[in-house]
């Protein structure tokens, strides 16, 4: 049985659901592609951690050219997160002619053209499923069985950690520095929790969002973008006497002149919506289709595995179109 290498950049959290997850369903995940998958080797620092998983040490590497020059290596996943170097080495990986795959939505919100045009000139395959709502299959089925609509309108919650403080504050009655403090010990916000609660890791995904539906891309630093810093308990409090319940939402509508209207923004959402009812670390993407009208999706958008799971999803599917 022929076997698809892969290089992985970066074991922290989402690189550690990764291999987790392909060490659970390796075998299902081979029977289904009649090859066998194996990341051969990780760019990663610290090969001392205990991530409850058993590496073997000679994987480890800690020169990235080692893995963009590795000829037998198909797939490059990057889970580096920030824009550089991960966009560099996602770069270089296409010009060495890997397939790229990536849950890195800062990296793409900030350099889409380039990464697309470089996939596009260097005939691999880009994906980045993982990037918006984490497990939830959102990019492939807008860019799949969607495909035949125009869009008119998304509303998403999109960022675990503020969802998950917002809830907190919600159900729980807690302080939003006791519910931030909680988000980050259970692994859903970044390393530096200013991208989630200043919105802009929901812009970043609104940005691909839109890339995406409306094929207008715009700069995440040119999304209105408000986050939940500001959110106290009394405005919890008077959305609830509204029937109310605070969401964060990334936000974007084709107006009838053709333009589109975006931000990401605390929203009063009436508690007869459905985005309403999304709650703890939970993303949900309400889209608006001429042809199909209103659809939710919903799911895990943060954590290891549930991203793991999009990650791996788009590794299966590189392998399905052009490596057997
Ligand atoms: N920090 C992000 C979140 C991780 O909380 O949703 C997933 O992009």
């Amino acid at each position: 049985m022929k076997t698809v290498k892969i290089g992985l950049l970066g074991l922290g959290n989402i690189g550690t659901g990764t291999y987790k997850a392909l060490e659970m369903n390796r075998s299902e995940i081979e029977e289904t592609l009649g090859t066998g998958v194996e990341i051969v080797k990780i760019l990663e620092r610290d090969t001392t951690r205990d991530r409850g998983i058993e590496v073997p040490l000679e994987k480890f590497t800690q020169d990235p050219d080692e893995i963009f020059t590795d000829p037998e290596i198909d797939i490059v996943i990057e889970l580096l997160g920030g824009i550089e170097p991960a966009t560099s080495f996602m770069l270089k990986a296409m010009e060495n002619g890997k397939h790229v795959v990536t849950a890195n939505k800062a990296a793409i919100a900030a350099n889409y053209h380039k990464l697309m045009d470089t996939a596009k000139a260097n005939d691999i395959m880009f994906r980045f499923e993982a990037s918006v709502g984490g497990g939830i299959p959102i990019l492939g089925t807008l860019t799949g069985p969607l495909r035949a609509n125009k869009f008119e309108e998304v509303l998403g919650i999109l960022n675990g950690t503020t969802n998950y403080i917002l809830t907190m504050m919600t159900s729980e009655g807690v302080d939003y520095d006791t519910a931030l403090k909680d988000a980050q010990a259970k692994g859903f916000a970044e390393a530096d929790p200013t991208a989630d609660v200043e919105g802009i890791d929901a812009a970043n995904k609104l940005t691909i969002l839109m890339a995406l539906m409306f094929d207008k891309y715009v700069a995440p630093g040119d999304i209105p973008t408000t986050g939940i810093t500001a959110i106290t308990k009394d405005d919890i409090e008077k959305a609830r006497a509204n029937n109310c319940r605070i969401k964060l939402i990334a936000h974007a509508k084709k107006l009838e002149n053709g333009e589109i209207e975006y931000a990401v923004k605390p929203m009063e959402i009436d508690e007869s919506h459905p985005l309403a009812g999304i709650n703890m670390e939970f993303n949900a993407v309400f889209v608006k289709g001429n042809a199909v009208g209103d659809l939710m999706f919903y799911g895990k958008g943060a954590g290891p595995l549930p991203t793991g799971s999009a990650v791996l999803g788009d590794v299966i599917d590189i392998v399905k179109s052009s490596l057997r």
